[in-house]
C-alpha cells in the first residue's frame, strides 16, 4: 500500500463522527508496533513525526523509507499517512521532497497575517503534490519540568480566515496542553470550540495533547467536529513502564537478557494496549 494523505481520511471521520488517531513515532520498533495494532483493528492512522524525533531517527528520507518498507514487509492494507508534526516552513519543504504525504505547518509563533501568508504558500506547494496540510491558530500549551504553559485559545475569526486557505485540517488551541496535564487543569474550552466550528464549517479540527484527556471529553470534542486526535505522551509513559518492569524483574540479567531488542520489544508491547484503547475510544476501529 502507498502512503495516503489525510484529506479523504479526515473528511470521512468528520462525516462519520469519529476521529483518526495521530500516533507519534519514535523509532523503528515503535512504528512497527503502531502499524501492527492499526492493521489488527483495521484503523486508519496518521504517523506523526516531530522534527526532533526525525532528527533522532536519522532524517526525513530515512523515515519515509522506514515507513514504506514496514508497510510492504508487514502487508499493511489500512490507510496510513506520514505526517510532519509542528513543522517549520523549511521542514515542510523538505518533507515535500522526501515523500511525506502530509505536513503540519506550525506558524503559531508568527503574527497571524504572516502565519496566514506562509500557510497559503505551503497549501499551493502541497496541493501540487497531493499532500495534506494542517495549520495552527492560537497556541497549544505544554508541560515540562513541572511548569505549565497553558497556551492561548484560538481566535474564532482567525480560524475562519485560516479555513479559507484550502488547508486540510486545523489545530486550534482550546485549552489543550502537550505532555502531562496538571491536576488543576481547567479542561477543554467548549465555548471557544463551538465558536471556532461556527466559523470553519465542515473543515476538520485536530486536537493536540490528546494524552490524559478524559474519554468523555474526547467523545464530546469528536461530536463537535474534531477529526484527528494526537497521542504521544501516553505511549511514551507506557513504553517506559514496560522498560522499567524489564529491569525491575531482572530480565536484563537473565539468559540473553542483554539482547537490546528484547528490551525494546517489551516497551512496545507495553504501549500496545494504549493504542488499542485510543482507537476504540475514537470509534475508529473497523474504519480502515
Ligand atoms: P501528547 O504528547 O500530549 O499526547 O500530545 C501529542 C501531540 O499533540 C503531538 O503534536
Amino acid at each position: 500500500m502507498k502512503l495516503s494523505n489525510c484529506k479523504h481520511m479526515l473528511a470521512q471521520a468528520v462525516e462519520g463522527r469519529y476521529a483518526v488517531p495521530q500516533f507519534n513515532i519514535n523509532g523503528l520498533e515503535w512504528c512497527k508496533g503502531v502499524l501492527e495494532v492499526c492493521q489488527e483493528l483495521r484503523s486508519p492512522v496518521i504517523l506523526g513525526t516531530a522534527m526532533a524525533a526525525v532528527k533522532s531517527m536519522g532524517g526525513y528520507r530515512t523515515v519515509v523509507n522506514l515507513v514504506n518498507g514496514l508497510m510492504d514487509d508487514l502487508g499493511i492494507t489500512v490507510p496510513v499517512a506520514l505526517h510532519l508534526d509542528h513543522g517549520s516552513y523549511d521542514a515542510c519543504l523538505t518533507c515535500l521532497d522526501a515523500g511525506y504525504s502530509s505536513v503540519m505547518f506550525d506558524g503559531s509563533k508568527y503574527p497571524f497575517a504572516e502565519n496566514l501568508a506562509k500557510t497559503c504558500e505551503l497549501v499551493a506547494l502541497c496541493n501540487a503534490k497531493d499532500v495534506s496540510v494542517e495549520a495552527e491558530v492560537g497556541t497549544i500549551g505544554s508541560t515540562s519540568s513541572g511548569s505549565v504553559n497553558v497556551g492561548e485559545c484560538a481566535d474564532p475569526l482567525e480560524c475562519g480566515e485560516m479555513a479559507k486557505t484550502g488547508i486540510t485540517m486545523l489545530a486550534a488551541g482550546i485549552g489543550n496542553i502537550h505532555g502531562v496535564y496538571p491536576d488543576n487543569w481547567a479542561g477543554l474550552n467548549w465555548e471557544v470550540l463551538a465558536a471556532i466550528k461556527a466559523q470553519i464549517g465542515t473543515l476538520p479540527l485536530t486536537l493536540h495533547g490528546g494524552s490524559g484527556i478524559p474519554g468523555e471529553m474526547l467523545s464530546r470534542a469528536i461530536a463537535q467536529g474534531v477529526g484527528k486526535i494526537n497521542i504521544n505522551t501516553e505511549c511514551q509513559i507506557a513504553f517506559m513502564a514496560g522498560a522499567r518492569e524489564y529491569f525491575r524483574t531482572g530480565r536484563d540479567k537473565a539468559e540473553k537478557g542483554y539482547f537490546v531488542r528484547n528490551l525494546v520489544e517489551t516497551g512496545v508491547n507495553a504501549m500496545k494496549p494504549v493504542l488499542r484503547e485510543k482507537i476504540q475510544l475514537f470509534c475508529c476501529e473497523g474504519k480502515g
